[in-house]
């Protein structure tokens, strides 16, 4: 298997996460005898610093000649003052624009050894396991008009979508719904919005394709709150653009920590791999930044850009073996709990190439008998 990565590190703790996740993905292709390439991009506020532009032509342009893209995160308080179209933000949304993948897939899974580290009950969030599939190229990020008048204080963003969009979209939801517990929920505020209401009227469509997944609707208001009292009702989340970046940073409650979280982005030219979690500066360069979200992210890469679903499971179950060993970076870590050790976002990557070595190693040797 050859593939060609791009690592758009970014800002923050986006370089220090990223490489623990290309550590991993090199120790999968040494043992399964795989070609990966990982091609370094600048992005974000360091790309502004070095080059003028949040995302340069040149990151765009090796971006778009490799086969996916593994992007760290970006944002840096510095630049806060500049207009969206100027901020590290921007490049991110351009890329994710030119990429061209449209299907943002975000799971929130809830692990056993994390059950306290999430401020909900264990009881609430056991065997939770909800996929995310948030509309990532239209509504509020792209419409038009959108401008912030000084003079007449005034400004406007515009929530648009057209049928087309909505169609793809929700195609990759069912489908993936159908491999899994066959329930795909799409959210909307159909009850104030005509956008939302084109969104109910296409997904309601679209279902009649997929007889075997049921369809339920809720507005978004309401289902923030159920995402809290009954996370286990859910299989499918379906949502467009800004409702969607709201209800996975309040999954991320579920797991614990937003720094679990992993995304791919599907549909487009090349798909883009991100962690959900941010820049977050402020312990940018500590070793305290957890690197699960962005090595989860990894293992999205190996399935849905490798076709390597046997090693993106042991990537996922050496996280799994690490959690339970008790192993945390500080923001899984709950008090002074028995039987955990504090780990730097360096030893919580080595730990869980280990684990993946080990588990990959027996693989290998049940073949050869
Ligand atoms: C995310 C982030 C981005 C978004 C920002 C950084 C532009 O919050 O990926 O969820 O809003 O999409
Ligand atoms: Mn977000």
């Amino acid at each position: 298997m050859k593939l060609k990565i791009a690592v758009l590190a970014g800002d923050g703790i986006g370089p220090e996460v990223t490489q623990q996740a290309t550590q991993i993905l090199r120790a999968v292709a040494e043992l399964g005898g795989h070609d990966f390439t990982f091609v370094p991009g600048l992005i974000g506020g360091t790309a502004i610093t070095e080059t003028g532009s949040p995302l340069p032509t040149a990151t765009l342009d090796s971006a778009l000649e490799c086969d996916a893209v593994l992007l760290g995160a970006v944002g840096d308080n510095k630049f806060n003052a500049l207009p969206p179209d100027k901020r590290p933000e921007a490049g991110l949304l351009q890329i994710r624009q030119a990429l061209g993948g449209f299907a943002n897939l975000r799971p929130s899974i809830a692990y056993a050894a994390l059950s306290e580290s999430s401020p909900l009950r264990p009881e609430v969030t056991k065997d939770v396991d909800i996929l995310f599939v948030r509309e990532l190229l239209g509504g509020l990020y792209f419409g038009a008009p959108r401008w912030w008048n000084k003079e007449t204080n005034e400004a406007i963003n515009t929530m648009r979508y057209t049928r087309d969009e909505v169609v793809r979209v929700a195609r990759v939801a069912f489908e993936l719904a159908a491999k899994r517990r066959r329930k795909v929920t799409s959210v909307d505020k159909a009850n104030v919005l005509e956008v939302s209401q084109l969104w109910r009227a296409t997904v309601t469509e679209v279902a009649k394709d997929y007889p075997s997944v049921t369809l339920e609707h809720q507005l978004v208001d309401s289902m923030a709150m159920h995402i809290m009292n009954i996370p286990r009702n859910f299989d499918v989340v379906l949502t467009e653009n800004l409702f969607g970046d709201i209800l996975s940073d309040e999954a991320g409650v579920i797991t614990g920590s937003l720094g679990m979280l992993p995304s791919a982005t599907i549909g487009g030219a090349v798909n883009l791999y991100e962690p959900v979690h941010g820049s977050a500066p402020d312990i940018a360069g500590t070793g305290k930044a957890n690197p699960l979200g962005a090595i989860l992210t990894a293992a999205m890469i190996l399935r849905h850009s490798a076709n390597l679903e046997q090693d993106a499971k042991a990537v996922e179950q050496a996280v799994h073996k690490i959690l339970d060993a008790g192993y945390r970076t500080a923001d899984i870590a709950r008090g002074q709990q028995p039987g955990q050790t504090p780990v730097s976002t360096q030893e919580m990557g080595k730990l869980v190439h280990q684990a993946l070595a080990e588990s990959i190693d027996r693989r290998q040797a049940m073949h050869a008998v």
